[in-house]
């Protein structure tokens, strides 16, 4: 049976602030979509939230990219939108950037993660969800997930991941994509997601058969692509097991944290931490930035799930690390490498403000300040 498996996420309101959602706007974006359900347009669905931020998770036999499924989650977003407005809650609807649906949520905000596959006989996936961060936050669990033997044994020991797999990046800045195959180009891989700013993965398949493995949302990015649009907290589905990497595999990268862009106004450096669901509540700073695990069994296209991943004591030393990492880092201030460097800064509010002293720089070789009441050069002569 081939089924296809959609997460659509969106911030439509945050409580308190941007650090989480607000239960009522959970229940009514559940509420839109089990009618759907209901109605036979879906075969199963899930809601999960991770930070401020709401993933619907479904599966259908209308392919990726249908109107019928990204409209569902368009209206379930708009109904929320609607308690979160009631309620007054921060930034209700902000990921909804335009009134009217046209088709495709892609470029209208929500972020999008899907891939259509035959139902293996047992078809293990993860949903990887994250908050305070963006989609290159996956480009180095990815590589390590499909591309480093120390992390995923199987790419040793599997005949059917012997053969490596092939990375689909995104130039962010162009909206162009290339594809690399691993083992073999490994280097040119990591020669472009190493700058976490410019390229992202987007999907990763098997090149033992072309089989999907991996997809991320990334489409906001590319779509506005030439003008940047920052930050969108992101989702990542992974399939596992039977000639994937096996789930631990997956899991593997979160136990040792790495540094990410996002945290406080998408504008830092800091760790990601691999949390439960419940500790999916991001507050000192706005961070550190969060990421959950949701593991589901399809049968038949029906999700067997959630577990909740990261919900092990093996995962509290990445926890402890991450908290000091973010302790370090949060000793920089407002100062880099805490801050992001000055080019991603100009996707920021910062330009605004840096605007004021535009006029106030003069050359130090030729001029003194333009003070008021100073008498200039020209006056002198
Ligand atoms: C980061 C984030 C928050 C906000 C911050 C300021 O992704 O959502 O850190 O950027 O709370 O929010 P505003 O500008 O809405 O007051
Ligand atoms: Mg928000
Ligand atoms: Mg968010």
């Amino acid at each position: 049976m081939k089924v296809t498996l959609s997460v659509i996420k969106a911030d439509i309101g945050g409580f308190v602030g941007h650090s989480s959602t607000h239960p009522e706007v959970v229940a009514k974006v559940k509420e839109v979509v089990e009618q759907e359900v209901e109605k036979g347009n879906l075969i199963d669905f899930d809601v999960l939230t991770c930070g401020d931020d709401i993933a619907i998770v479904m599966t259908h036999e209308h392919g990726v990219d249908s109107q019928l499924v990204h409209g569902i989650a368009w209206k379930a977003f708009e109904e929320g939108t609607k308690v979160a407005k009631e309620l007054k809650l921060y930034g209700a609807g902000q990921d909804l950037l335009s009134d009217t649906f046209s088709g495709n949520v892609k470029g209208l905000g929500p972020g999008v993660a899907e891939m259509e596959f035959e139902e293996r006989p047992s078809e293990p996936v993860i949903v990887f969800f994250a908050d305070k961060t963006s989609p290159s936050a996956w480009n180095l669990p990815l590589y390590e997930m499909f591309a480093d033997p120390m992390t995923t044994a199987g790419l040793v020991i599997d005949p059917k991941m012997h053969e490596g797999f092939t990375f689909e990046v995104l130039d962010v800045y162009t909206g162009k994509a290339v594809k690399l195959s691993t083992p073999a180009e490994t280097y040119d891989l990591l020669a472009l997601i190493g700058s976490v700013g410019k390229y992202v993965v987007k999907n990763v398949y098997r090149n033992y058969d072309g089989e999907i493995a991996a997809s991320a949302s990334t489409q906001r990015l590319s779509l506005i692509a030439g003008q940047y649009v920052g930050k969108d907290d992101p989702v990542l589905i992974v399939r596992a097991q039977s000639g994937f990497p096996a789930v631990g595999e997956i899991l593997e990268p979160f136990a040792k944290p790495w540094i990410v862009e996002g945290w406080m106004r998408g504008s830092h450096n800091g760790p990601i931490m691999p949390v439960s669901f419940k500790d999916a509540r991001p507050s000192r700073f706005d961070g550190p930035p969060r990421v959950i695990a949701a593991g589901y069994q399809l049968a038949n296209g029906k999700l067997i799930g959630p577990a909740d991943l990261f919900d092990d004591p093996a995962f509290d030393k990445a926890r402890k690390v991450a908290q000091e990492m973010a302790d370090i880092l949060r000793r920089q201030g407002a100062f880099e490498p805490h801050r992001l460097p000055a080019e991603e800064m100009e996707y920021t509010s910062l330009p605004k403000v840096l605007k004021k002293l535009e006029n106030r720089f003069y050359d130090v070789e030729q001029e003194r300040p333009p003070e008021e009441g100073r008498i200039e050069k020209e006056d002198m002569d």
